[in-house]
């Protein structure tokens, strides 16, 4: 909603096509926007302009400019709005109704005689009452246009309006109609309304699903909206002020009284949408309703005795509350595309420095003394006794973890989000691991460390398999829930049941402010920076990382696994060089991407802690390249998946070098019996594979990849990179959208 006048109506839609590309992860297969023009003839009526498009929201912006071609007669697209510029907008992931125009939001709700729209509504989420909403509605006269749940919020404000005379109408506001909407609705939603009948008006609200406000003050030529403190926006009392101190009030732009002054607000599903116009968010919290009008935002919050979750917070008795503005920390470098050709390429290419930034500030040397010796250990400024070690420790060339660096002094690990928690999670029953897709194989390879180090069983559970079982959890279990995007309905709706049972739940999300974070008890913030394509690279590993981390923190008092715990750390400050090595492979596996690019089917293998690579390389394989293909757990290769080896189907096997090993070597054997087309992964310097497979009894048709050795928990880490780039290649040369899938989305806010 911008008050700026210097700003057109076309204009509006740019920022707001530009937003919806940043969200275009989280849905894509329909797009639309409503915004405020007026007609040549008479601009003061107010004319609001949708335009619905299927596919991505290139096609949309097509669709916009030739709507203005079309209707530039008739329609000033370079109006400017005394009242304020209001627009909406929306990107599909289809879950009720195919995608079509017509299901693409806004949904609408026309005024019967002229068509004309009056209320808009854009919505994320799913309505779980539609049905008998929708049934109550028709009976009422109103027509449905879509097969959407959505419709029936822009219906149900048609109706509620309609019912009001026009004493009632002229007394009541936007919001408090919103809210009597809102308070029919079950399910989980962030809601954005637009009505004829508040120009200049937006309302925002939300359960479950996520929604910031943006705010941006421009004055006097003077732009501050990326410089939290200098501009003194006002909530709470409806108000903007400009940043000379005056105070606007009503529904004119403030710039006409105060040399220029001029805010900006922007509603959105997801900081990444509005972080090139401000940095000053207010993060909406479940049950608020954000209302903007006369160039200010009011936000109102549930009653107290709001129940949280799904189904169910009244909207009814909202009162005006005070929300902190606060202050995004992503740049507007970190979502573009820096020079890759893809944010995939890009985020895989990012891992050294992502593997750094989730252990920056939580490794911590303790220097044991420094006074004894010939001071070699000395070779850290202390803090304390406590020296935390910096970007630049971490990112040696050869490794932070090279030997001076560690002489004299003892690892720890520092996880302030947990630390208080630490001994309850140490009792507990169970460690129950809950996470979907990409997320649940970063619980599976790390799973075995964390048993091995705490010695407490731990389960893993897909989200929604643990909801269809209504799997028993405890008060003495501990629940992790592992998310990217911190708002996977599956995860989400698993991590209401567990806190009813009464779990301790600790949230490991790639978001800040997310809806897991915010939920749990506790948790740990991954750190790996925005992650943009649809398929997850760097927030997989990062997240690998962090359970391991975690395990490194549970086990800190445990004497027997010093030794063990030591290797591991060590090791962990070589990960991000060695990461850097196999990045530089990239051309090998690129070739070896155009042998495979024709093949129709691809099996990967692997078993203990590379069994979780297998999966996910099928995951990416199959989710980007639309190739079929197949994870499997080496033991299980004569049960059933040797019948499918051959010498045309090619096999992947992870074979580096770690306790299963030998096991590996018998599966790589098994497969060459049948004559098997085998890829494999092995250590470097393992000389025995390596020198087989040079030496005459190999036909040659075998493809090799080499990675370093690092320690078994952490080589997954590495190994699951080649993969990551396979599969972008292989991608690529089939000529798909990378960063695209088709029928996927990032974010999945829907059951
Ligand atoms: C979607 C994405 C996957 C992701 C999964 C879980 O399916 O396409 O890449 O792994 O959701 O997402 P989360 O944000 O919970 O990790």
């Amino acid at each position: 909603l911008n008050y700026n006048t210097q700003v057109d109506s076309s204009e509006v839609v740019q920022r707001l096509l530009t937003g919806l590309r940043r969200l275009e992860y989280r849905g894509y297969d329909s797009a639309g926007v409503a915004f405020d023009t007026t007609r040549h003839e008479d601009d003061d009526e107010d004319l609001v302009v949708v335009v619905k498009e299927c596919g991505n929201i290139d096609r949309l912006s097509a669709r916009v400019e030739r709507t203005m071609r079309e209707r530039g007669e008739e329609i000033d697209f370079k109006a400017v709005k005394q009242t304020g510029h209001c627009a909406i907008a929306h990107t599909r992931w289809a879950t009720h109704g195919v995608p079509s125009e017509v299901n693409s939001h806004p949904q609408l709700a026309r005024s019967q005689g002229s068509g004309l729209v009056e209320w808009c509504v854009v919505h994320n989420g799913i309505i779980t009452n539609y049905r008998p909403l929708k049934d109550f509605l028709s009976s009422r006269g109103l027509l449905f246009e879509s097969d959407t749940d959505t419709e029936v919020i822009p219906k149900l404000c048609k109706y509620v309006w309609d019912g009001y005379d026009d004493a009632q109408r002229g007394e009541v506001n936007f919001r408090e109609v919103v809210s009597q909407v809102v308070g029919e609705l079950e399910g989980a939603f962030a809601l954005l309304f637009k009505s004829t009948h508040f120009p200049g008006e937006l309302v925002g609200c939300k359960r479950g699903s996520p929604l910031l406000l943006g705010i941006r003050q421009r004055g006097g030529g003077d732009d501050d909206g990326a410089s939290p403190g200098a501009a003194e926006v006002h909530e709470g009392n409806g108000v903007c002020l400009s940043p000379r101190g005056g105070v606007g009030a009503g529904g004119r732009d403030h710039s006409e009284h105060h040399g220029g002054g001029a805010c900006e607000f922007y509603f959105s599903s997801d900081a990444s949408a509005i972080v090139e116009h401000t940095k000053r968010v207010v993060v909406m919290e479940d049950g608020d309703v954000v209302h903007v009008s006369g160039g200010g935002y009011s936000v109102y919050a549930a009653p107290q005795q709001r129940q949280h979750g799904l189904g169910g917070a009244p909207f009814g008795a909202h009162h005006k509350i005070s929300r902190q503005l606060e202050t995004l920390e992503i740049g507007v470098e970190q979502i573009m595309k820096g020079g890759y050709d893809h944010f995939m390429q890009k985020e895989i290419h990012e891992q050294p420095s992502a593997l750094v930034e989730t252990m920056r500030g939580r490794i911590a040397l303790e220097v044991e003394d420094c006074s004894e010796g010939d001071g070699s250990e000395c070779t850290l400024e202390r803090q304390g006794s406590l020296k935390l070690l910096d970007s630049l420790d971490l990112l040696k060339e050869d490794g932070g973890g090279a030997e001076p660096l560690w002489r004299g002094a003892t690892p720890r690990v520092k996880l302030g989000g947990l630390e208080p928690h630490a001994e309850n999670i140490l009792r507990s029953r169970r460690l129950i691991f809950v996470a979907c897709g990409t997320s649940y194989h970063a619980c599976l390879a790390a799973r075995q460390v964390v048993e091995e180090l705490t010695r407490v069983p731990v389960a893993l559970e897909l989200a929604s398999d643990l909801l269809d079982r209504q799997a028993p959890l405890y008060r003495d279990d501990t629940c992790f829930f592992v998310s990217q995007s911190g708002e996977t309905a599956d995860t989400l709706n698993a991590l209401q049941y567990a806190k009813r049972r009464g779990s301790l739940c600790v949230g490991i999300t790639n978001t800040v402010g997310s809806s897991i974070s915010r939920e749990t008890a506790c948790g740990v913030h991954v750190n790996a920076g925005v992650e943009i394509g649809v398929a997850s690279t760097k927030a997989y590993t990062c997240q690998i990382l962090v359970i391991v981390m975690i395990a490194l923190k549970l086990s800190e008092d445990s004497i027997s696994k010093g030794k063990r715990r030591n290797e591991i750390m060590r090791d962990l400050l070589r990960l991000p060089s060695m990461m850097r090595r196999v990045l530089r492979e990239e051309g090998v596996i690129k070739n070896l991407a155009r042998e495979l690019a024709q093949e129709t089917s691809l099996l990967a293998f692997g078993r203990g802690y590379n069994y979780a690579t297998a999966l996910e390389l099928a995951l990416k394989v199959k989710e980007l390249s639309y190739m079929h293909s197949e994870g499997i757990l080496a033991g299980e290769l004569k049960h059933g998946p040797l019948a499918l080896i051959d010498e045309t189907m090619p096999a992947v096997v992870v074979a580096t070098n770690d306790a299963l090993r030998e096991k590996m070597w018998s599966t790589i054997q098994q497969l060459l019996a049948r004559k098997g087309r085998l890829v494999l992964l092995v250590s470097k310097g393992d000389d025995d594979i390596l020198n087989y497979f040079n030496g005459e009894e190999n036909d040659g048709r075998a493809r090799i990849i080499t990675v370093d050795t690092v320690c078994d928990c952490l080589q997954p880490i590495l190994n699951i990179v080649p993969f990551q780039l396979l599969s972008y290649h292989l991608t690529v040369l089939r000529g798909f959208n990378v960063d695209q899938p088709r029928n996927l989305a990032k974010s999945v806010t829907v059951e």
